[in-house]
């Protein structure tokens, strides 16, 4: 059954699922074997410096496959240093728990945005896609000057607007059940955020441009059911985190294998920004001081050593277990048969409704 739009012509793709970029969690190899099949794998170029982003996009560049690399979009900071000791003497009691120094200062809080953005422009990958907040659109048609593809993510219609406004190409609509950082950046992106059902439709009927559906899908009904709702395509993060080509430490892996019903919730105590993941004992101790925590990227700097030495050390209470609310169907199993398997099922899907409407 072919399945074409504008999007998919685009890139030649076959299937309309865009492995997600997940920092942390995957790296080029996943990439490779997800836009091996027809659908489209995204490196996480996040926490990348420049120069290895040029060299990362390079290389997948030669294997002639469509395929996108993400950023977050972070601002320089420069945080009061009352503020930064507070956060920094909150974590004390955690890091000598796990054997490291009390304190911890690091020599800066995030990559070079400016910089990043700038060798990614010149690296000129099929596609790239941003979080965290709008780039400008001046940058946005830098990209584009170079044939590169535009996707902004939204967590809401005035995002999506935002978005269109400043000329991207298509729009990642990322719901609640989302796993991990949410993107959003004109509001907290908490109280008032919306569902993958409510969102997609919501977006679709404000911009003819793409919409890709993120959060929350998990099986080929997800994607029918996110098809049907008006997107071009799905996103999909948490269905890939248990495949070999993840990159996650054991105690992230058996949290994911044994995640209770309900198991995730939004935090922002790891990273001064509203991620979900599996709630832990790290998170249950500053859920009630949550709102007091500085924001991205400072937290997040101040807490990534404590979250790597936890994984190492085979521990998951001060791991960030992020993971979506769709976690319990999680299927352990090579990315590309993952894909495969997802667009049998979608098709399947999709003939057996039309099957029982007569
Ligand atoms: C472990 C993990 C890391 C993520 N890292 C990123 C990232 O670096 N950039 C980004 O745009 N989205 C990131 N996301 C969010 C995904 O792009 C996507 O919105 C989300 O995975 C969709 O929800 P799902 O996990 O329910 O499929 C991450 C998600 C997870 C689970």
């Amino acid at each position: 059954m072919p399945f074409a739009n504008a999007f998919m012509e685009r890139f030649g793709l076959s299937i309309p699922i865009i492995q997600a970029p997940m920092l942390g969690a995957v790296d080029s190899r996943i990439v490779t074997a997800v836009s091996s099949t027809g659908a489209m794998g995204t490196l996480a170029a996040g926490a990348l410096p420049p120069p290895v982003i040029l060299e990362e996009v390079a290389d997948l560049k030669k294997q002639g496959k469509p395929f996108g690399a993400n950023l977050l979009v972070v601002p320089k900071v420069d945080p009061d240093s009352e503020t930064v000791d507070h956060a920094v003497h909150r974590l004390a009691k955690w890091r000598m728990e796990f054997g490291l120094p009390e304190e911890f200062r690091p020599n800066r809080w995030s990559e070079d945005f400016r910089a990043q953005l700038d060798a990614l422009v010149e690296a000129a990958p099929p596609a790239v896609s941003f979080t965290f907040d709008l780039i400008s659109r001046e940058d946005i048609a830098a990209f584009q000057k170079r044939g590169t593809y535009v996707m902004g993510t939204a967590t809401d219609v005035r995002e999506a607007r935002a978005w269109a406004q400043a000329g991207a190409d298509a729009i990642i609509a990322q719901g609640y059940e989302a796993g991990g950082h949410h993107g959003a950046f004109l509001s907290d992106g908490n109280d008032r955020a919306v569902g993958t059902f409510a969102l997609v439709p919501a977006i679709r009927a404000v911009t003819d441009l793409p919409v890709i559906a993120a959060g929350g899908i998990m099986d080929g009904a997800g994607i029918a059911a996110a098809l049907l709702l008006g997107a071009d395509a799905v996103q999909m993060g948490t269905a890939f985190l248990l495949t070999p080509e993840s990159i996650i430490s054991q105690p992230w892996r058996k949290a994911l294998e044994n995640a209770p019903d309900d198991a995730t919730r939004l935090t922002r105590v790891y990273s001064g920004r509203y991620a979900r993941g599996i709630e832990n004992k790290f998170m249950r101790e500053f859920r009630p001081t949550e709102k007091d925590i500085p924001a991205y990227p400072v937290q997040n700097a101040l807490t990534g050593e404590l979250r790597r030495i936890s994984g190492q050390a085979g521990s998951s209470d001060a791991l960030s277990l992020w993971a979506g609310q769709g976690v319990n169907a999680i299927r352990e199993m090579p990315a590309a048969d993952l894909v495969r398997v997802l667009w049998d099922e979608t098709r399947e899907a999709l003939v057996l409704m039309h099957k029982r409407m007569g």
